[in-house]
C-alpha cells in the first residue's frame, strides 16, 4: 500500500498558508503518494476544496491525523496535534525547536520521527528545500509595500503640474535573502535606495539591483558565508557610518540575523530620536528580539513621530506564493525520499540526515539535544 501524506488546516491564529497546494499534490500523486487533505485547508490561501481534485478530502483533523503516515505542516505542530499523530507516522514542517523544547520531548518519547524544514542545509543541492530563503523573500517584498504604504509621502519621484516631488530614501539593512528582496521592490516602486550589511561580499548584490551600498569600512564574514559577530570596536565603526544613514532616511527596513542569535541591535532608541518626522522603521528581525530598541514585536508603536512596527509571521500575509513556495520546496525535499509510492529515506544523505528533529526516541539536532538534555555533542 502506498504511503499516504496528510495535510492539515492550520491552527495557528493569523496562520494563513497551506504546506501543500493543488498543483504539489497532483505531483506528489504521480510519485504514487495517495494524499488526503483536511476541509478548508486551502481556504485562507485561496485554494478551495474543489482545487484539490487529485487529493482524497478528509472531514475533520482527527480523521487525518488517523490515517496520514506523513504529515506535512507549516507551523510546528502543537502539543494536541502531536497526540493525534498515529504511532510509526512522520511530521515535516517549521519545528523551531528551540521556542518549543515541550513539543520535541513529546515527539520523542512517542519516538516519531520529525523533520525540521528550518533545519535543512544550506548547501546549493538543497536550495529548493530551503523554506527559509523562499518564505524570506515573500516578507522582504511584504516589508518593502509595508514601508511604502506606511509612510504618509510617494516612494518615487514624480514631476508633476503641482511641482516636482523628491523620491524618498529608503534604507534596507541587512542584505540577505529578505534584505535584496526589499531592495528590489523599493526600488521598483521609485525609492532611492541604499543597502548595508556586515557582509562586503554583498555589495555587489545591493548594486546590481541598482541601490547604494553603504560602506562602513567594517567587513564581518563569517563560517558558512554567514555574519559573524562584530567585537565592540567594529560596531562603533559600523554604528557612526550608519546613523547618519539612517537619519537620512524616510523609510527604514531591518532585516539583519544571525543564525541561532537573537536579531544584532543597529538602531537606538538615540537614533530613533533623531530622525525625519514621519519617517518609518519595518524590523523584520522583530521575532528574534529586533534589529531596532524600540521595536515591539506585533506592534506599531509611535516613537515622537517615527512609525516603528515589527511584523510578525509576514509570509502569511501574501499567502497564494508563500504556499506555493512552501509546497514546492517540501515536494523537492521529500521527492527523493520516495521510491514507488514507499517512503524510504536515505539517511547517509546529508541533507536527510542534517533535518532530522527526532528519531527513534532521539532528539537527532546537536543544539536542541544540548538545549533539551544539557548534553554536549
Ligand atoms: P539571511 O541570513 O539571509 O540575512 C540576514 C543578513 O543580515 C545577512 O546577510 C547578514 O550578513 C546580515 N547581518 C547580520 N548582522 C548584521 C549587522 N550587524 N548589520 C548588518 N547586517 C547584518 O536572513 P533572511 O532570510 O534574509 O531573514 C532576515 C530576517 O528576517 C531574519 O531575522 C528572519 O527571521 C526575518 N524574517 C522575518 C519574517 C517575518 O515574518 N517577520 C519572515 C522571514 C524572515
Amino acid at each position: 500500500m502506498s504511503i499516504r501524506l496528510g495535510v492539515p488546516k492550520e491552527i495557528e491564529h493569523g496562520e494563513r498558508r497551506v504546506a501543500l497546494v493543488p498543483a504539489i499534490v497532483e505531483r506528489f500523486a504521480k510519485l504514487g503518494v495517495e494524499v488526503l487533505v483536511q476541509n478548508g485547508a486551502g481556504a485562507e490561501s485561496h485554494f478551495p476544496d474543489s482545487a484539490y481534485s487529485a487529493a482524497t478530502l478528509v472531514a475533520d483533523a482527527e480523521s487525518l491525523y488517523q490515517q496520514a503516515d506523513i504529515i506535512v505542516k507549516i507551523q510546528p505542530p502543537t502539543e494536541a496535534e502531536i497526540a493525534m499523530l498515529k504511532d510509526g507516522a512522520v511530521v515535516v514542517g517549521m519545528m523551531t525547536p528551540h521556542r518549543y523544547p515541550e513539543r520535541v520531548k513529546q515527539l520523542c518519547e512517542r519516538k516519531l520521527l520529525s523533520f525540521a524544514m528550518e533545519l535543512v542545509p544550506r548547501i546549493s543541492r538543497a536550495q529548493s528545500m530551503d523554506v527559509l530563503s523562499s518564505q524570506a523573500a515573500v516578507a522582504g517584498y511584504k516589508a518593502a509595500l509595508m514601508a511604502a504604504d506606511s509612510l504618509d509621502g510617494f516612494f518615487p519621484m514624480l514631476t508633476t503640474a503641482a511641482g516636482t516631488i523628491r523620491p524618498a530614501k529608503v534604507l534596507v539593512i541587512g542584505a540577505g535573502v529578505a534584505g535584496l528582496q526589499a531592495i528590489a521592490t523599493a526600488k521598483r516602486l521609485g525609492a532611492m535606495v541604499e543597502g548595508y550589511d556586515v557582509r562586503s561580499a554583498t555589495r555587489e548584490q545591493v548594486e546590481s539591483l541598482g541601490a547604494r551600498f553603504v560602506d562602513t569600512g567594517v567587513s564581518a564574514e563569517g563560517a558558512g558565508g554567514y555574519a559573524r559577530e562584530l567585537t565592540e570596536e567594529e560596531q562603533q565603526q559600523q554604528q557612526a557610518v550608519l546613523e547618519k544613514h539612517i537619519i537620512a532616511a524616510d523609510a527604514v527596513i531591518t532585516t539583519a540575523a544571525i543564525p541561532g542569535r537573537t536579531s544584532p541591535r543597529i538602531i537606538s532608541t538615540a537614533v530613533v530620536d533623531q530622525m525625519k518626522p514621519g519617517a518609518v522603521i519595518i524590523d523584520l528581525a522583530a521575532e528574534g528580539g529586533g534589529n531596532c530598541e524600540v521595536t515591539r514585536a506585533g506592534e506599531r508603536v509611535m516613537h515622537n513621530d517615527v512609525m516603528v512596527y515589527g511584523p510578525l509571521n509576514v509570509p502569511s500575509e501574501l499567502p497564494i506564493h508563500a504556499s506555493e513556495m512552501f509546497a514546492k520546496n517540501l515536494l523537492n525535499f521529500l521527492t527523493p525520499m520516495i521510491t514507488d509510492g514507499e517512503f524510504a529515506p536515505d539517511w547517509e544523505d546529508e541533507v536527510i540526515a542534517g533535518s532530522t528533529l527526532t528519531r527513534d526516541g532521539e532528539i537527532k539536532h546537536a543544539p536542541t539535544r544540548a538545549q533539551i538534555e544539557g548534553a554536549t555533542s
